[in-house]
């Protein structure tokens, strides 16, 4: 088992190189258990303390809404309908959204007035989305092509104890 001393990164790393061992860590996380809420809350501490984010959690989809789920950082909204906010359109597009600047995305729902930035990502269960993990900064523009591709990859492997 990997105590979550054991997930913090030296900040010298670069953000490939966090990524990457973040996935080896999440695979050991998960590995051994099959407990949804366990899994989505050691993934969410996991990628919260080792890419050092703002508010990284999940939610769970439930009766074609999302459910908050398991996270770290302040108290967010405890349900989001399907086509709202960042992670109701990731939901409903059943795709990666990134929003550089959240004044400009309509009907975004706020968590923190701090929030400048954020993406969204679903992961699937039997070809429908199941989980949406969404992650928030207090900086505009904080998320590029590699947080996609390697948050992308995450979402892969958690689908796998889904
Ligand atoms: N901003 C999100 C809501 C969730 S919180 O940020 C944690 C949204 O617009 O869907």
């Amino acid at each position: 088992m990997v105590i979550l001393e054991d997930v913090k990164t030296p900040s010298h790393q670069s953000k490939q190189q966090r990524y990457k061992q973040l996935l080896t860590q999440v695979r050991n996380l998960i590995s051994h258990e099959d407990d949804l809420t366990a899994n989505l809350a050691n993934v969410a501490a996991a990628l919260h303390f080792t890419m050092d984010f703002d508010w990284t959690g999940f939610y769970v989809v439930q009766n074609d809404e999302l459910v908050l789920g398991p996270f770290q950082g302040p108290p967010a909204v405890t349900r989001i309908s399907l086509g709202k906010g960042v992670c109701g359109t990731a939901l409903a597009r059943e795709c990666t959204i990134i929003v550089d600047d959240l004044e400009q995305f309509p009907g975004y729902v706020p968590c923190s007035e701090m929030d400048k930035s954020e993406i969204s990502l679903p992961a699937f269960h039997r070809g429908e989305v199941a989980v949406i993990l969404n992650v928030n900064s207090h900086k505009m523009k904080n998320f590029d092509e590699m947080d996609k591709r390697y948050l992308e990859e995450l979402m892969r492997v958690l689908e796998e104890v889904l």
